[in-house]
């Protein structure tokens, strides 16, 4: 199934109007005067909602009552109230797809599809950094972001590690707990990945025309068949699940905290505030003032982590020589 935050006023309205009346019953009567639309669409848009996961009370000569919302990331939920100007004022929903990223990727030339959210309950497809395979399972936050940025492309690489910062950031706002920052845009709690962003840019004539940000977040998966199944592959080094952490935090409150963050972060990186980001970033960072040891493209490299620079390349140093890395999966080794 799919849905957009747009296509569904009728079942929005009865929703809305069930979370904002949510301790006493409402008649089908009641709910078809107030709401302007007959019975018989009130009695189908309940019946909607209940298929969506929301647990709707019907009582004989009371009415309906909702008792609890869906735990699904639904496109009228992500919208509801987001305190943001462009990112998520649109959403879409899908129960299972290859990739949110390649179903983005599509959409970028949709008209109005700046901010756009897509998300998928599961994906057949997941993928992660460096052509891996991400594994994708319900229970997961899997969603990708369609943006228009004004930055400059030097700004691209620096990009998604302002967003693992802006993740970050919403995790401790609403999990209480504070992840660390593994470079180049890894989060992880104890050393174990909890998150990971991607990015997809197309470019016209020197400026950057769509990028698409892709976030995994594993929010309540099992860890142990996750493990299993990437156990030997490259830059695998454990599985953490935020559920482990706090059990009571609902998907959509991270989702909402995560996209008010990353404007801010984004509109900072629109009118080149840089320096902020690089500064908090390396406050949460795991890897800054490590030996490490970095699998490039050009082969294996080690030294010490020293800081990053303003386009996010690492800065390592050996020997009393520093080297500017741009992309690569690290191990840490010791402080
Ligand atoms: C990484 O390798 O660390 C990046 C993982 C990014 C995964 C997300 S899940 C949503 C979006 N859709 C994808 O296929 N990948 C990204």
């Amino acid at each position: 199934m799919t849905y957009n935050s747009f296509d569904n006023p009728g079942l929005v309205k009865v929703l809305t109007f069930l979370q904002s009346h949510n301790t006493e019953y409402l008649s089908g009567q009641d709910l078809s005067d107030v709401l302007r639309i007959s019975r018989v669409a009130v009695w189908k848009h309940i019946k909607k909602i209940q298929e969506l996961g929301y647990i709707v009370e019907s009582k004989q000569k009371l009415g309906y009552k909702l008792i609890s919302n869906s735990e699904l990331l639904l496109p009228w939920e992500i919208t509801s109230n987001l305190k943001t100007k462009i990112i998520g004022q649109q959403a879409f929903y899908f129960d299972s797809i290859d990739s949110t990223q390649n179903q983005a990727l599509k959409m970028t030339e949709e008209p109005n599809i700046n901010g756009a959210v897509i998300v998928a309950a599961k994906q057949t497809g997941g993928r992660g950094r460096d052509g891996r395979k991400w594994m994708s399972p319900k229970g997961g936050i899997w969603i990708s972001i369609i943006l228009k940025p004004e930055f400059d492309i030097s700004i691209t690489t620096l990009f998604p590690i302002a967003s693992s910062l802006a993740l970050s950031i919403a995790i401790e706002k609403t999990f209480s707990i504070k992840p660390e920052l593994k470079w180049p845009n890894d989060l992880t709690i104890k050393g174990k990945k909890v998150a990971g962003m991607l990015v997809d840019v197309s470019l016209e004539s020197n400026r950057i025309e769509n990028l698409v940000l892709g976030v995994g977040i594993n929010f309540d998966v099992n860890v142990k068949q996750i493990e299993k199944s990437l156990k030997g592959t490259a830059n695998f080094y454990g599985i953490a699940s935020l559920s482990d952490q706090n059990q009571k935090v609902k998907p959509i409150q991270l989702v909402q905290t995560f996209l008010v963050e990353l404007e801010k972060i984004y509109k900072n990186l629109n009118s080149k505030k840089i320096k902020e980001i690089i500064n908090e970033w390396t406050i949460r960072s795991s890897t800054i003032g490590k030996n490490v040891e970095l699998n490039t493209i050009n082969g294996k490299i080690k030294g010490k982590a020293i800081k990053i620079d303003e386009d996010g390349s690492l800065i390592l140093s050996e020997n009393n020589k520093n080297y500017k890395v741009i992309a690569g999966d690290i191990i840490h080794m010791s402080k």
